[in-house]
């Protein structure tokens, strides 16, 4: 590695040591002469105000019966409107953003403006009232919701980009990882950076120009994110050998101190294959950070992620069976730690320097770090893991000298208060709201026993000051946060999310093996010689190995939301999956797509003959009808109904078939394009969810709700299969690939072009999305479908 470039690296680290050391050495004298408890007495007493509340018999009451357990987000929120509360709240949770996220100072016009903004905008994408359902409206951080914003912002390609690279980072992160919690923390500094750009622009930025700042805002964000799963968690967690972290470490400090990640040499080690990508998507990342950077803004983000590092380094290194660590030596580092981490989001952007920024930036860190580590000290014991809290509970009786964290923690709050703010109200309430909600959380997470024994072990030596702070702690109201319920509610929604996927796939399974055990047509007794090749040809096409996707929504939705009997709907799965592959044989053929291969084998009319494809076709259908006439088990006026519609429906597939035929070459419209895929391909979506509905006797209204679902989901899949056509893999999907292009057919891809295309399916799926929000029958399931409709590879 250059000498040189190493040798300014070190000289940075050196300048911001010196930094930390001179701010760790005002905050000892504050600790030692506890002008801290003095301090923040007075504060605690005028912010009280707000926050204690006497209770008279109608609060009393109210509380009793109405206050809402802030663990239910939805019910929460609308506790909080409720009681008129809920603007406050917003305001102190954005201001805290703006405080620690954004390194603001709250005293000024302009922030305070920018936070009532926020607040407003946010009101708007909150579930407020039951009554209308949440009015169609989906999940703020859901896929939907982060695309809609998207495209209000003009990068909905950027944030195709992004989830594609979200899924494939997801699908890299080893065993020994938590994947949902790099994709979480990735998310956050995303979103970090993208609040970042959002302030630093200026209302006379165009429409344009804002677009384009958004979009590198979003690639920066992933690309410095990646290093939190992929340098920090992964060295900090067990998936690597020693000697591999060593490799590894090094090839990090040479990215950071020449700003290129070097080539990978010979790796020696088990995870080979997974450095092999990271590396390469580092690499990515890296040049794109390096070409974004702007002419005189030196360079900054290379030289805090250096600090960043190095400091994580050195504190990775500690050992909790070392009782010689001096105060320096473990305040040090995590204040550098946690003050460049914040200063990177910044400088990232290469946004001009601004020196209030850094400033408040930098001493606001270590007061994250030490609520944080506080939080965690029982499972860092556990790990093994140093910091503040675990060394000092190791070796506090015998190292007298071991400055006690939690009274350093307030004494970083009465700094930050009086020196840092100076003495700004606003700052000083959210800030105390925010460390007793700390406390508060903490209480009732580990009970009152175990806070009780936390609380004596770390008593800050100011009996007065203690049992101040703990009054607080039992009556002070109105001290939650916006970010913490949110950070629980995607937790809480990532996890419920995997574990329905996983039902659902299992499900899915389960069910396809089934459905592919019945479909087969037997001979019947009655059945002369003659008919046979057409039966064995129709039973070829059924046996190919096809998703039968239709039959499995009418089985999820009639058996599992409907609740009819499993057995008696077979004969319409059945019909489902004999009108499909009869529409797939008749647009296979020569006259149509004229396509070899189908479902991994040849198609019918290459390993029989046209007129033998053509006949197992109307056979096929014909069966259907058959299956349909002999649902006994239901209302005959149902099955009549049922009959009917599918005959129409059927009719309509035809009508899809002509216009796509019809349209080889000619530029369709965007409304001619939906409406062909409609007809082609989404009404058989539709019938699979309106059959088991008409069986089980649904009104109009739910049918209404699961044709529009059906719509946006059928005109999704069809998009999807014109995209494989170009981007797919002809093993995975088995069948070709390129007929589109060869046929001359006109496709949402042909036409639009593949990230248009791209852009129309996610445009579906959101609509359809929205649907299932406005559907009073609330199902999982055509969620998980819809998104296995986006994401599928075949
Ligand atoms: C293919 O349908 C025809 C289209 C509507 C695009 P599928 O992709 O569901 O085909 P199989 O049943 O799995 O073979
Ligand atoms: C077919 O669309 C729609 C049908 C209902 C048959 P495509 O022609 O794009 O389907 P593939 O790609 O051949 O499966
Ligand atoms: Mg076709
Ligand atoms: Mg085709
Ligand atoms: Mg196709």
């Amino acid at each position: 590695m250059n000498d040189k470039l190493q040798k300014n690296a070190d000289a940075c680290y050196r300048l911001a040591e010196n930094e930390a050391v001179e701010y760790f050495t005002s905050l000892t004298g504050q600790l030692a002469n506890k002008i801290y408890a003095t301090t923040l007495t007075k504060d605690i007493q005028n912010w009280k105000q707000n926050h204690i509340h006497h209770n008279t018999f109608l609060t009393l009451f109210s509380r009793g019966k109405g206050k809402s357990d802030s663990r239910d987000y939805y019910n929460y929120i609308q506790w909080l409107d409720y009681t008129g509360k809920l603007d406050n709240y917003l305001e102190r949770s954005i201001s805290y953003i703006f405080l620690r996220d954004l390194g603001k100072s709250l005293d000024s016009y302009h922030t305070q403006n920018r936070i009532r903004l926020v607040v407003d905008d946010i009101k708007e994408h909150l579930p407020l009232s039951t009554a209308t359902g949440n009015g169609g409206k989906v999940e703020m951080f859901s896929m939907a919701g982060l695309y809609r914003w998207a495209q209000k912002e003009g990068v909905e390609s950027t944030m195709i980009w992004l989830m594609n690279k979200l899924k494939i980072v997801s699908s890299n992160i080893p065993k020994g990882m938590n994947s949902e919690e790099a994709k979480r923390k990735l998310i956050k500094i995303i979103a970090g950076v993208i609040l970042h750009q959002i302030e630093e622009m200026g209302e006379e930025e165009t429409a344009e120009e804002r677009t384009r700042k958004l979009d590198e805002a979003i690639r920066l964000g992933y690309s410095y994110g990646l290093t939190y799963p992929f340098i920090d968690d992964l060295l900090d967690s067990g998936v690597l050998s020693l000697e591999e972290k060593k490799q590894y470490s090094d090839l990090i400090r040479t990215t950071l101190v020449t700003g290129v990640v070097p080539e990978l040499e010979a790796w020696s080690g088990n995870n080979k294959g997974l450095i092999n990508y990271i590396h390469l998507e580092l690499r990515e990342a890296f040049s794109y950070i390096q070409a974004c950077r702007r002419q005189g803004t030196g360079d900054n983000f290379f030289d805090q992620s250096y600090v960043f590092f190095h400091s994580q380094e050195v504190d990775r290194e500690k050992d909790l069976l070392n009782e010689n660590y001096t105060n320096e030596e473990l305040y040090i580092p995590i204040i550098l730690k946690s003050a460049s981490s914040r200063l990177i989001v910044r400088a990232v952007l290469s946004a001009e320097e601004d020196d209030g920024f850094d400033k408040r930036t930098f001493f606001y860190g270590i007061y994250n770090q030490l609520a944080d580590d506080f939080a965690d000290m029982f499972d860092d014991l556990e790990a093994g893991a140093v910091t503040p809290y675990t060394y000092y509970m190791k070796y506090h009786h015998s190292r007298p000298d071991l400055i006690n964290p939690f009274e350093l923690y307030w004494t970083v709050i009465s700094n930050l208060i009086h020196n840092v703010y100076h003495s700004d109200t606003k700052t000083r309430d959210v800030i105390l709201n925010r460390a007793i909600n700390g406390l508060k959380r903490y209480k009732e997470r580990m009970g009152d026993k175990k806070y009780d024994e936390v609380m004596e072990l770390f008593a800050t030596g100011n009996p007065k000051f203690d049992r101040l702070i703990q009054r607080m702690v039992r009556k002070a109201d109105d001290v939650d946060f916006f970010d913490k319920l949110l950070r629980d509610h995607i937790i809480a929604n990532f996890k419920d999310d995997r574990e329905e996927r996983e039902v659902f796939k299992d499900m899915v399974e389960t069910m396809r093996n089934e459905i592919n055990d019945f479909l087969h047509i037997r001979e019947n007794d009655d059945v002369s010689i003659m008919e046979e090749p057409i039966m064995d040809a129709s039973n070829y096409s059924l046996q190919g190995d096809g998703k039968r996707l239709r039959p499995i929504m009418t089985w999820v939705m009639g058996v599992h939301e409907y609740g009819l009997d499993q057995s008696a709907i077979v004969p319409l799965l059945k019909s489902l999956e004999y009108m499909h592959t009869a529409s797939l044989i008749f647009d296979d053929l020569p006259s149509q797509d004229n396509s070899p291969v189908r479902r991994g084998r040849p198609t019918l009319h290459h390993m029989y003959n046209t007129a033998t494809a053509e006949l197992a076709g109307l056979y096929l259908t014909q069966k259907a009808v058959e299956e349909q006439a002999s649902l006994e088990q239901f209302d005959p006026e149902a099955v009549l109904r049922l009959i009917r519609y599918s005959a129409g429906k059927t009719t309509d597939m035809c009508k899809g078939q002509a216009m796509d035929l019809n349209s080889k070459g000619k530029r369709l419209t965007l409304e001619q394009l939906n409406t062909m895929c409609f007809y082609k391909t989404g009404i058989a979506f539709e019938a699979s969810l309106v059959m088991p509905a008409i069986l089980a006797g649904k009104q109009e209204g739910e049918l209404k709700a699961l044709k529009r679902f059906a719509y946006h989901a059928g005109i999704a899949f069809q998009i999807k299969d014109d995209l494989l056509d170009v981007e797919g893999e002809f093993a995975s999907l088995g069948k070709p690939i390129g007929k589109d292009i060869e046929n001359n057919n006109s496709t949402f891809v042909s036409i639009l072009g593949a990230e248009d295309a791209r852009k129309a399916m996610w445009d579906h799926y959101c609509t359809a999305m929205e649907t299932l929000q406005e559907m009073q029958h609330k199902t999982p399931y055509l969620k998980h479908f819809l998104n296995y409709i986006v994401n599928r590879d075949n």
